[in-house]
């Protein structure tokens, strides 16, 4: 579905339920981060982009005299009421309203009341899937916001609003890369993003003849929920012994001299971390050169640590790199690795624009023989951030 024909549903079925069109629309896309996994909370850099895929919102006041936000999403049962007079908090059992709450209150705590409002949510970034659809719904809920409120915060803000949002009300102590992808992608470039400084570099990625592929192993292992908190703390314990404030600040050669003091498993996150942020800005420089087969070798390199050092791939992950390694350049693939927070989810491959087709069917093919289950395969090229569509 087309962000066009994503919106015309949207507000179709706005209308319906409402018997009127919605006076408000936004729009906020999904990411793939090419490379830089698990650097963000370590401010380091990751080289994200948006996608094709978006969350849309169509909003109006309610008819009548009713004071309360009414969230309706197709993919959930469940509507949600709530009361902006109120203090917030959290819903209970991992409810998907905590990411439009937690929003809510980011702009309530802000002095800006947004007031009663019906909201009709839609997406296509897949759920689950490691490609940001939390981070989608956050920030088209902030877009919307701006809108209802006439009040725009600067994208910084916005983005660092959201993540508190996913903090504070879903529970998920996530980095800064998804919000702010999410607020500033640009079509037809990368971001690079300096999670230290939180400064932005575009890096273009405009040659029609590479592609960006994407495939979901439609598996989601429930290791995330604890997984992601305990790597952040290793990053954290590296980072003390180190007597460094994160993992940016430090280097390999300190790293070795600190292993004997360094629990073996933490010395592996921070080598993990250490490597990363050094084969991001090198895979910048690699797209800014058009030097793809290097791009590509620093990407498998990217998913070897992070199955063998960092140890968030899985078995799925792993095979959809192992065959696009296979096919590998001469088939049309550059190079493929795990994206995302890992566990599943979908992996990201650079391949030749022209041999798309069939590298998904071999892929599709060979990864249903091994592992019995089906995937789902896409590209995109990078999108635009959120985008206000009706005000
Ligand atoms: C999740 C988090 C991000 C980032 C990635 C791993 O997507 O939300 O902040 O840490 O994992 O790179």
């Amino acid at each position: 579905m087309t962000l066009q024909e994503l919106i015309a549903h949207v507000s179709g079925l706005f209308a319906k339920t409402c018997g009127r069109p919605p006076r408000w629309i936004v729009t906020a896309p999904g990411r793939v981060n090419l490379i830089g996994e698990h650097t963000d909370y370590n401010d380091g850099f990751v080289l994200p982009m948006a996608i094709e895929y978006y969350t849309v919102i169509a909003a109006d006041r309610p008819a009548g005299d009713v004071k309360r936000i009414h969230l309706v999403s197709t993919s959930c049962e469940t509507p949600v009421v709530i009361d902006p007079t109120q203090p917030l908090k959290p819903f209970p059992n991992g409810s998907w309203a905590n990411y439009p709450a937690g929003v809510i209150a980011g702009f309530l705590a802000r002095g800006l009341n947004p007031g009663s409002f019906d909201a009709m949510i839609d997406s296509t970034v897949p759920f689950g899937g490691g490609l940001s659809s939390s981070a989608a719904l956050e920030v088209a809920t902030a877009t919307l916001l701006e809108v209802i409120t006439s009040k725009k915060l600067d994208p910084v803000e916005k983005a660092l609003l959201c993540q508190k949002a996913e903090h504070e009300f879903a529970g998920m102590p996530c980095g800064i890369m998804d919000q702010f992808i999410s607020v500033m992608g640009r079509e037809n470039s990368l971001l690079l993003l300096d999670c230290r400084s939180r400064r932005t570099e575009l890096v273009p990625l405009k040659d029609p003849t590479v592609a960006v592929l994407i495939v979901n192993t439609n598996v989601k292992h429930q290791l995330t929920g604890s997984e992601y908190p305990t790597r952040r703390k290793q990053c954290e314990e590296a980072a003390r012994i180190l007597e460094v404030p994160s993992l940016r600040g430090a280097n390999p050669r300190a790293l070795e001299e600190a292993r004997g003091r360094m629990d073996p498993v933490v010395y592996r996150r921070a080598r993990h971390v250490i490597g990363e942020i050094e084969r991001t800005v090198y895979a910048s420089e690699g797209i800014r050169a058009s030097n793809w087969a290097a791009v590509g070798q620093l990407m498998y390199a990217s998913h070897d640590s992070l199955r063998d050092d960092y140890e968030v791939s899985c078995k799925e992950l792993d095979a959809i790199v192992e065959i696009a390694q296979a096919i590998g350049i001469k088939g049309g693939v550059y190079g493929c690795r795990m994206t995302g927070g890992g566990f599943g989810g979908c992996t990201v491959a650079l391949v030749k624009a022209s041999a798309i087709e069939a590298i998904s069917k071999k892929i599709a093919e060979d990864y249903k023989n091994k592992t019995g289950i089906e995937a789902t395969i896409f590209s995109s090229r990078p999108a635009a951030g959120a985008m206000v569509i009706k005000a």
